[in-house]
């Protein structure tokens, strides 16, 4: 297996391994050393199905499974993510997946199954990389800080359709507003990283409303910042493996009105400090 370094901050491509068959320990410690590091890992040419899937994901640890999203038959660990010219993609905003659970998760494993030739990449962003970079004085106010991330605010669009706050009662019930700390360390590696996403962080505890409004978009334009990113071609049979704990992500979206099709598995994490 080689590992080849591909963005400037994050971000690396994994060759020589074959998803099909099953990943020694050797290989999977070598796999969890990367993602910590490179914090976002590309494979191409691996042509698994929903099985093999499954069965690479649960070597990182037990699955998550999804609240609002639709899945195959029979695999209600993987999550379908699809849309056409009658379905844009709603995911426009840069986000870490789930920040509205206790523990988010720690990864998630996604390959893409339809792509629209040359569009529709993803980006990811290194949250080390955008903390390393933030001026000492904006550092010291977000310090032993908590945010608090929603369901209710990630999903607003889905609960504004006609039908959507009755679909997704349970998921509402389920998902309460969570705390995490604004600078989180990563657990395998000790490097610390801001952990507030536009998605789902709706406020700064314990700060002046209109301050923790002010400087959470700040931050969020802040964030946005080419150099703290990495871009992604996809292929069909391309997988991206993403450390969840300390990256977000957004999909590039110049692929409508073309169908665009992937196929998601998420690893469960620990509860952020
Ligand atoms: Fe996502």
């Amino acid at each position: 297996m080689e590992i080849v370094r591909s963005g400037a901050v994050l971000g690396a491509e994994v060759r020589g391994i074959d998803l099909r068959a099953p990943l020694d320990d050797a290989a999977l410690h070598q796999l969890e050393q990367a993602l910590s590091e490179h914090q976002v890992l590309f494979f191409r040419d691996q042509p698994i199905d929903h099985g093999h899937h499954l069965a690479f994901a649960r070597r990182f640890g037990p699955i998550q499974t999804h609240p609002a999203y639709p899945h195959p038959e029979g695999f209600p660990e993987i999550v379908v993510l699809e849309s056409d010219r009658e379905h844009p993609s709603r995911i426009e905003k840069w986000h870490t997946d789930m920040t509205f659970r206790p523990n988010p998760p720690l990864g998630s494993i996604l390959r893409g199954r339809i792509i629209p030739e040359g569009r529709g990449d993803t980006l990811w962003m290194s949250l080390f990389a955008a903390l390393d970079a933030l001026p000492a004085q904006l550092r010291e106010r977000l310090e032993g800080r908590f945010a608090e991330h929603s369901f209710e605010h990630g999903f607003g669009e889905s609960l504004a359709e006609p039908g959507g706050r009755e679909r997704l009662a349970q998921a509402l019930a389920d998902n309460p507003p969570v705390r995490h700390p604004v600078i989180r360390t990563h657990p395998a590696t000790g490097r610390r990283g801001l952990f507030v996403n536009s998605l789902f962080t709706t406020r700064i505890v314990d700060m002046d409303p209109t301050e923790s409004t002010d400087l959470l978009s700040f931050l969020y334009e802040y964030m946005e910042r080419p150099e703290f990113q990495v871009s992604f071609r996809w292929q069909i049979d391309s997988i991206a493996f993403w450390d969840n704990r300390s990256t977000q992500h957004v999909p590039v979206h110049d692929w409508w009105p073309a169908t665009r099709r992937h196929e998601r598995i998420t690893i469960d994490g620990d509860r952020p400090v």
